[in-house]
């Protein structure tokens, strides 16, 4: 009989109102050293973070051979997870040894951030995108991860949870806003449609953020090798190494990087869904963060 592989923990609990994959570092990470060469990449899932992280660690390390020697969950490591059964979800323990400049990737709220980061020390690079595409694309990750709770796995009942801001790093509006606060301070604010659509444009945006000179020919080789195709069939950010380790299922259509396109809600959302999550769209109203509609 085929092994068991294990499933991620599918405990849940709230964490200051946000819910959160059950651990006990947050207090703890409240208080992280953070020092000023950080690099975080933080978004609410699904809105592009692989890609940005892939964009983030060439602009600072142009190091083309290791993006297809070393899993970016390695390079980049998450924060805010941890399951020591897992490689990479090592916890804060093995983030303070890491050697400068960290590369951290996370999907906490701006208030769940550690305090120094959040007062302004390190640098964010926070990525968002259209939220109809967000919940078809985090659906299936969810199924494709196999972390999807009982009653979440009938679609509607997800969406009910996206939509009232109860469902897994909750509420989508929130998250956006209290970055975009931040975005004259030490946060670079990008938004998915508009990333893919320039791509050395957005390269060209980080390098600066950074302070890095890049040459046009280093701008055009990050923006060659992030092309989604190109991401797609690297096995080190592809994300493909879940299934030597943990429990997936092949069966639900997508994975982790399915169409890498925006508007694709078009196809896969009925119109009275897709009007609901537009009325947590407006909830931006009078913020002056526009969410790009393709
Ligand atoms: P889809 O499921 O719509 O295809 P995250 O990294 O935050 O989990 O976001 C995942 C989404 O980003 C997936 O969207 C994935 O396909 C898309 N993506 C990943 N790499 C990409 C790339 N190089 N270009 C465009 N989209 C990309």
């Amino acid at each position: 009989m085929a092994e068991e592989k294990p499933r991620m923990n599918l405990d849940r609990k709230l964490y200051k109102g946000i819910v959160v994959h059950d651990n006990d570092e947050f207090p703890r990470l409240e208080k992280m050293e953070i020092r000023d060469d950080d690099i975080w990449v933080c978004s609410f899932p699904r809105s592009g973070t692989t890609l940005t992280q892939e964009l983030v660690y060439l602009v600072e390390t142009l190091d083309f051979k290791k993006v297809y020697e070393v899993q970016l969950d390695e390079r980049f490591p998450i924060v805010g997870v941890k399951d020591e059964r897992f490689p990479y979800y090592q916890g804060i323990d093995h983030i303070e040894k890491l050697p400068s400049p960290r590369m951290l990737k996370c999907h906490l709220h701006h208030f769940m951030l550690p305090e120094q980061l959040r007062n302004g020390k390190g640098r964010i690079i926070y990525i968002c995108r259209n939220p109809k595409d967000i919940a078809s694309s985090f659906f299936r990750l969810m199924q494709w991860a196999d972390l999807l709770l009982e009653e979440e796995k009938s679609f509607d009942y997800f969406i009910e949870e996206f939509v009232n801001g109860t469902g897994l790093g909750c509420p989508w509006p929130r998250h956006l806003l209290e970055y975009w606060e931040k975005r004259n301070e030490n946060v670079l604010f990008l938004k998915y449609e508009e990333v893919i659509k320039d791509l050395p444009k957005t390269v060209r945006s980080i390098s600066d953020f950074l302070k890095k000179d890049l040459s046009d020919e280093d701008i055009k080789k990050i923006s060659d090798y992030c092309q989604f195709n190109n991401m797609k069939s690297n096995d080190k950010c592809n994300m493909s190494y879940y299934r030597t380790f943990k429990h997936v299922n092949d069966e639900a259509e997508g994975g982790f990087m399915n169409k890498g396109k925006a508007g694709v809600w078009r196809d896969l959302l009925k119109p009275e869904v897709a009007a609901r999550i537009d009325g947590m769209i407006r909830q931006l109203d009078g913020t002056g963060l526009e969410i790009p509609d393709v």
